[in-house]
């Protein structure tokens, strides 16, 4: 009997879990969607009046999905977050240091990526999650090797 009830308990509470799980994945996937959603238009905003920035926000999505997301994360959010952190949103010259350098636990990228590479990349972190510091450019990644 009390062997029974308490596997019951498990069993309930297990089925509570998973629901508070699958109510829990719900609210962060509606509290993802907000940010990009709001991000998206400005996206689209911004490339008629400049489609050079828009060009390399894009391929700097392609290149932070490839290269930075595995620590990162495909927001900004995992690890060491990027997004809303203040020495990143400050402007370029901080992040491009740190793709070249790699402080800490971080690799260094100045042997692996171009300055079209990081210049993309850092474009699109300087245009994403609350920023809009505009283009950076691969003459300012040289300036900094
Ligand atoms: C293998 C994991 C890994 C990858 C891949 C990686 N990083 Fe990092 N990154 C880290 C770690 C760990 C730190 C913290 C370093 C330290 O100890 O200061 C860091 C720190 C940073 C910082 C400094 C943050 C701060 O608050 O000082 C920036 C900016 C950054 N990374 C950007 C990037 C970008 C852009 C990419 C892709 C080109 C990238 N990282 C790829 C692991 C990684």
């Amino acid at each position: 009997m009390i062997a029974r009830s308490q596997l019951r308990a498990g069993v309930g509470s297990l089925v509570f879990c998973a629901s508070a799980l699958i109510a829990h994945v719900g609210i962060a996937q509606d509290q993802s969607a907000a940010p990009s959603d709001a991000a998206a238009p400005a996206a689209e905003d911004a490339a008629p009046a400049d489609p050079e920035l828009a060009a390399m926000i894009e391929t700097g999505h392609t290149e932070y999905l490839k290269n930075c997301r595995p620590c990162h994360g495909s927001k900004g959010t995992a690890g060491v977050p990027l997004a809303g952190n203040e020495k990143v949103s400050g402007g370029p010259d901080y992040l491009i240091w740190a793709i070249l350098t790699g402080p800490g636990y971080m690799p260094e990228f100045a042997p692996a990526l171009s300055n079209e590479q990081i210049a993309a990349i850092a474009t699109y972190i300087e245009n994403s999650w609350g920023n809009s510091n505009g283009l950076v450019t691969p003459d300012d990644v040289q300036s900094a090797r």
